[in-house]
């Protein structure tokens, strides 16, 4: 097992009916703005919840940051933030929600000029302006994590970014607030969940036993629980499982002491900056085909994976590992997503090389647990996924 450190300091506060809990959490000395994204929040009760929690706060409301948060809306967040002397964050939402406040908390006490240089120059946020969650679709664990992800359509630019500073102080997790949220994203949480867990554990043996052990729960919990959570959202069993999976799936312990991936995300981004496909669509095309060209490094723990998870006990390790690629595509296909580029554009031709070109010019020119996918490489996964 490799050295590590551990530092995950929000506080989780997860639970049937805890939204009320933000009225001791919130600070009440500072002024408040609560960030939201198109209005789910309005019809599914979320947001009185929230409201009335804060009634004795002064509060600001800043509506209208999309999926795959946006650069051009974050600046205009940015505006109230200075305008009004903000002291404190409240995201309620998804991933994408979340995000947009992590970028916030770093733009608002960034000292430079431009603050996409925050994206560009991936410099680390060491401090931030406070904030806290409410959650409302379990996926992405930024509830419980400091990274972020914006996006800039007008240059087709997908960024990440991160650091010490941008962890939630707390975050609410109340699984009844799954009842609402539509069967697309309920697939689209599962096999976000699900790949994050797979970039942590999709590598070489480590001699991490309890990690890997911790993976391939996820894994299972998700599996077992998928169908239930499509089928009723509001069954409070499956959504508590799912929403608890997606936090552990990427909250940083899964990955401590153990080589990490991160390919099939980065090579994915570029899938949503140029077609503005979901995000964890964007997953389900290019893992297949990513561990398909990786196959050779990654072969071993694809055919432990192959038993634990998926009970495949006969063959030699390249049958089972192959077989576990399969049973992964068809595992994202049970959720009614699409894992081929076809499926979502016709308009695939020379995408790859848009791709290597991307990826060089942000500097990832060595993805993977071995930083030998280069841009060359890259293009080659994402034309074996069109
Ligand atoms: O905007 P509203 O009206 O709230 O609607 C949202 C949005 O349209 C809706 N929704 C959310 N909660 C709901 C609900 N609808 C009904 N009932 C509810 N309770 O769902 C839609 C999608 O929301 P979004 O926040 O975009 O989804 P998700 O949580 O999947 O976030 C995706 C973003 O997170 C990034 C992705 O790249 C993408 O930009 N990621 C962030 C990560 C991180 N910070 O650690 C890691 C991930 O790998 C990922 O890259
Ligand atoms: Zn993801």
């Amino acid at each position: 097992m490799r050295n590590f450190e551990l530092y995950v300091p929000t506080k989780m506060i997860f639970g049937k009916g805890e939204i009320k809990k933000l009225s001791n959490e919130v600070p009440k000395d500072k002024k408040v703005l609560l960030l939201y994204g198109g209005g789910s929040i309005k019809k599914n009760g979320i947001y009185d919840q929230v409201k009335t929690a804060l009634k004795e706060h002064t509060v600001i409301e800043f509506s209208g940051i999309e999926a795959n948060p946006e650069f051009t809306t974050l600046l205009k967040a940015l505006e109230v933030i200075k305008n009004e002397n903000i002291g404190y964050m409240l995201a309620v939402g998804g991933g994408s929600v979340i995000d947009g406040t992590k970028f916030l908390s770093s733009a608002a006490l960034y000292e430079g000029n431009d603050p996409w240089d925050i994206l560009a120059n991936r410099i680390r946020t060491v401090k931030g302006l406070p904030f806290g969650t409410v959650l409302t679709l379990p996926a992405t664990g930024s509830e419980m994590n400091s990274g972020a992800v914006v996006s800039r359509s007008e240059t087709n630019e997908k960024m990440v970014m991160g650091g010490p500073g941008l962890f939630p102080e707390f975050s609410i997790c109340d699984p009844t607030v799954v009842h609402s949220i539509p069967k697309r994203q309920l697939a689209n949480g599962i096999a976000d969940a699900y790949t994050h867990v797979l970039e942590q554990y999709m590598t070489y043996p480590a001699d991490a036993y309890l990690q890997d052990r911790f993976s391939e729960g996820i894994l299972q919990t998700l599996i077992e629980i998928a169908p239930s959570v499509i089928k009723d959202p509001s069954d409070y069993k499956a959504a508590s499982n799912f929403m608890w999976c997606c936090t552990m799936a990427l909250n940083g312990y899964i990955q401590k002491g153990v080589p990490t991936d991160w390919s099939v995300h980065m090579i994915a981004h570029e899938l949503t900056a140029f077609y503005g496909i979901d995000h964890a669509r964007t997953l389900a095309v290019i893992l297949p085909s990513a561990y398909t060209k990786k196959f050779e490094h990654k072969k071993e723990k694809l055919a432990q994976y192959a038993e634990r998870i998926f009970n495949i006990t006969e063959g030699t390790i390249e049958e089972k590992a192959k077989e576990a690629i399969k049973r992964t595509e068809g595992f994202y296909q049970s959720l009614g997503i699409d894992t081929r580029l076809r499926d979502y554009t016709d308009d695939y031709e020379g995408f790859s090389k848009k791709v290597a070109k991307n990826l060089t010019d942000h500097g990832m020119t060595a993805l993977g647990e071995h930083q030998d996918i280069t841009p060359e490489v890259a293009a080659e996964i994402v034309e074996m996924s069109y």
